[in-house]
């Protein structure tokens, strides 16, 4: 196969600080939403005990092992690394009206380290974690305020880093608010689907504002936001079923809507008034929502179905969205539905109904990896699903679609978000720790980590057909 992907491709990896840092407290870092989450994005909110430790406490402790760890990324050639700050170590509370500055000061020397491989950084601003003080004192995004502690946030890092970081990144995965309300917008389980989506209303005002902020501070700075690209198919060809797949993929295409056309979407009226849920949009809100994003980008695991046939209830294993599971398609270890052309076709829809540039910003597969008794780590069952993805992209770029870069998901092992597991792996550098917090830490190349390399080396020429 000839590269499809265009000379400057952004080819790289992706990370979240709540998922590699560690170090929860150094450095006046302040606790954040997921500290009180010791067992994940969809786990109970638990106070913290002092001396009790969940396993991102440490997470693969990158806070002080980054320049070994970007130096392995510049080995298979990185020219990019997505990762987010912190905004706890930034404004430890979410109120302050200072920045802490050695928390400003670590992501100098991480972007620092970066630069000296020629790294560009792609950050995303807020990666499922608020500061709890928001939550605790304010109501998360339930209350007007958080936008504008939000707001000078934002203004203080792209001020910091404006020579640093040229591509940003509003909320990871914007659209879990509506399955993960804690994790999304800092509100308490059981919270109405009106006090849901005031509070998403409040963060989409807040991310449009930070577009504004960024496009007002950084020079030639690019800023996109980030989907959970979560595409359904109709199960059968019943129109019943494809009016409600339609209607399904607008819950998560209503964000996208909204930051990538600069306002409310027709369809959410009578989604409102149909489902009671009352949301206060001002007029300066609307005014607020009319800055849109330069970019879209989005996170693509797998593809589901819908269907509206009652008796068939079964949900995809482990599927966090708790899609129908597509008979076509085989299953990871954790029951995620692989599914290579629907990332072509996903890149696709994207593109016609908002014509702007696409970023893939996370796809992998989570899988347990062996290591062997020469010490190998041989993981072609992950090197085979990323070709199959990254062949799907060039045929989508082919169709004429643009993209700007892939950033696979955890290139490194990391803590995974759904249930703070180490067993899940994503990385092409494999990290010797375990579920329990055991293990020394160290870093091991995979047989994924040659295979990465040289994909970058060739721009995509030494993927293989899928047969
Ligand atoms: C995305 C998140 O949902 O998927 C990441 O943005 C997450 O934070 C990734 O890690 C994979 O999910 P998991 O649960 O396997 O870590």
């Amino acid at each position: 196969m000839s590269s499809k992907f265009p000379d400057h491709f952004l080819w790289g990896g992706a990370v979240a600080a709540n998922q590699v840092e560690g170090a929860y407290q150094t450095d006046g870092k302040g606790l954040s939403t997921s500290d009180l989450q010791p067992q994940g994005i969809f786990g109970a909110v638990t106070p913290r005990v002092d001396g009790d430790s969940g396993i991102k406490d440490v997470a693969i402790d990158f806070y002080h092992r980054y320049p070994q760890d970007i130096a392995l990324f510049a080995e298979m050639g990185f020219k990019c690394l997505r990762t987010s700050i912190a905004w706890t170590r930034i404004f430890p509370q979410g109120d302050e009206e200072t920045p802490n500055e050695a928390g400003l000061a670590f992501y100098d020397r991480l972007f620092d380290e970066m630069a000296k491989y020629g790294i560009q950084p792609l950050i995303t601003l807020s990666h499922y974690e608020m500061p709890y003080g928001l939550a605790k004192k304010y109501g998360g995004w339930g209350n007007r305020k958080t936008i504008g502690f939000f707001e000078r946030y934002a203004r203080t890092v792209f001020e910091r880093y404006k020579h640093k970081v040229k591509h940003w990144l509003t909320f990871n995965e914007i659209n879990m608010s509506l399955h993960a309300p804690f994790t999304g917008v800092g509100l308490p389980e059981g919270s109405s689907k009106s006090e849901i989506y005031q509070a998403i209303h409040h963060q989409l005002v807040a991310s449009a504002k930070a577009v504004k902020a960024c496009h007002e501070i950084v020079p030639e700075g690019k800023i996109g936001n980030m989907l959970l690209g979560g595409i359904l198919y109709p199960l059968s060809c019943r129109p019943e079923d494809l009016l409600e797949t339609q209607r399904q993929n607008r819950d998560w295409l209503f964000f996208g809507d909204v930051q990538a056309r600069g306002g409310y979407p027709a369809y959410m009226k009578r989604y409102f008034r149909e489902n009671g849920i009352q949301v206060e949009i001002t007029a300066e809100d609307q005014q607020a929502l009319r800055e849109t994003i330069d970019f879209i980008s989005f996170s693509y695991y797998m593809s589901g179905c819908v269907t509206t046939d009652e008796t068939q209830n079964e949900t995809a294993r482990a599927n966090i969205l708790n899609m129908v599971p597509n008979p076509h398609l085989a299953s990871s270890e954790w029951g995620w539905q692989i599914d290579p052309i629907g990332l072509r076709y996903l890149l696709n829809v994207l593109y016609d109904r908002y014509q702007k540039p696409l970023f893939i910003v996370e796809n992998g597969l989570g899988a347990k990896d062996r290591i062997e008794a020469d010490g190998s780590i041989n993981d072609d069952y992950r090197i085979n699903y990323l070709n199959d993805h990254l062949v799907q992209v060039a045929e989508a770029i082919d169709d004429g679609v643009e993209v700007m870069g892939y950033t696979s998901w955890g290139p490194i092992d990391l803590v995974s978000a759904s249930k703070a597991e180490m067993s899940k792996r994503y990385g092409f550098i494999y990290v010797d720790r375990d579920d329990e917090g055991n293990g020394s830490l160290e870093r091991r190349r995979k047989k994924s980590f040659y295979w990465y390399r040289d994909v970058i080396q060739s721009n995509g020429n030494s993927l293989k057909d899928q047969g």
